[in-house]
């Protein structure tokens, strides 16, 4: 450890395939952070040997809570704080730390500290999702520190603290800004994503600090896709919005804002035909959650014939699908659409 407390007390051996933070990437992090703290709570996520928060538990932090998957990694952390004996200001949790932080979410536990230091087999599609949540997870005021070998993309609606590199690692830190941030979210069948879909998205990522784009898993209507190819897919349109990021949604569409700390539906509307689902959709939703909004943007004159199943239609007998899918998914729209000759069948308007 470096300073506090527990200054000077060694931590215990590294276990195979942890990569702890280095002494020289902590001391300046800290700098960074402020050196001393006086009671915060911590959440110290992929924990590895728990030395970030074990630092932060020595340099006056109150409490901090440790997620990790690995058994060996859980052991090093019981050792380390052990050995630093502030086991009783700690609560380890081994678990996936998607899950993991889905329950705090839900309980609603707040943090002034979160450590994200996550492994580098770690996909950055997890560590963006996981940023999102971050803003339900900290408390008004509090930062995370994000550490990673390049910067992460988007904020997850968060304010930019400093940033810096130290050899093949980049630090970043993350503030909660004390009013809440504009945050919609977008759901959808998506089955698949079309030139319409996306013209909206592109313009509500223009209205709100960031948009989570909610792809329905259990839906009425029978997709042809699964949820996480077709979430694959809205992912590929939508890589170069920065506060754009992609979910599959399993449940209600209300639980699943409320989680994330939403107040903003946001969908496409295009033409008459569309408004009695939607009316009812966002009605029933508001009865759910009375706070929530549903906001609609209209189509695009060029779009506003433009649905999915009119798309899977046309794949399904081979027409041109130019201009009607993003070209990016063409081909793969065209392979996997085209096999369904039942395509545009059980369908209601509105997708
Ligand atoms: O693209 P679509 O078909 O208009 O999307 C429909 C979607 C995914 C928004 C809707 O089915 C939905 O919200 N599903 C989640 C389950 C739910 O909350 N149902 C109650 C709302 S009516």
């Amino acid at each position: 450890m470096i300073a506090g407390e527990a200054g000077g007390i060694v931590l215990g051996p590294v276990p195979r395939g942890v990569r702890p933070t280095s002494d020289r990437v902590r001391e300046s992090l800290f700098g960074a952070l402020g050196q001393f703290f006086s009671g915060e709570s911590v959440l110290d996520l992929y924990a590895g040997t728990g030395a970030l928060g074990i630092e932060a538990l020595s340099r006056g932090c109150g409490r901090a809570t440790f997620v990790e998957r690995d058994r060996r990694a859980v052991f090093a952390i019981r050792e380390n704080l052990r050995r630093t004996r502030l086991e009783s200001r700690a609560e380890i949790i081994r678990e996936d730390v998607g899950r993991a932080v889905e329950r705090l979410v839900r309980e609603g536990r707040t943090y002034d500290l979160i450590f994200v230091d996550p492994p580098y087999r770690i996909a950055d599609s997890e560590v963006e999702n996981l940023l999102i949540r971050l803003d339900s997870l900290l408390a008004p005021g509090g930062r995370a520190v994000i550490e990673r070998g390049r910067m992460p993309r988007g904020e997850g609606g968060l304010e930019r603290g400093d940033a810096r590199r130290y050899g093949g690692t980049v630090v970043t830190i993350l503030e909660k800004r004390e009013i809440t941030m504009n945050l919609a979210i977008c759901p959808g069948s998506f089955d698949p994503v079309t030139a319409g879909h996306l013209d909206v998205i592109r313009r509500a990522a223009g209205i709100f600090d960031h948009v989570v784009i909610a792809v329905g898993a259990n839906l009425r209507k029978r997709p042809r896709l699964p949820a996480s190819e077709r979430a694959r897919l809205v992912q590929k349109v939508t890589s170069h919005l920065e506060n754009v990021s992609v979910e599959v949604m399993d449940g209600l569409l209300v639980e699943f804002a409320r989680e994330r700390g939403a107040r903003v539906i946001v969908k496409g509307l295009r033409a008459v035909s569309d408004f009695e689902s939607e009316f009812e959709q966002a009605q029933l939703n508001r009865t759910l959650y009375p706070e929530l909004e549903t906001v609609f943007i209209m189509s695009a004159a060029e779009h506003s014939f433009l649905s999915s199943s009119a798309v899977r239609e046309i794949a399904a007998f081979g027409g041109d699908l130019r201009g009607l899918v993003p070209d990016e998914i063409l081909d793969v729209v065209r392979e996997v659409y085209s096999k369904d000759r039942t395509a545009s069948s059980g369908e209601e308007a509105g997708s």
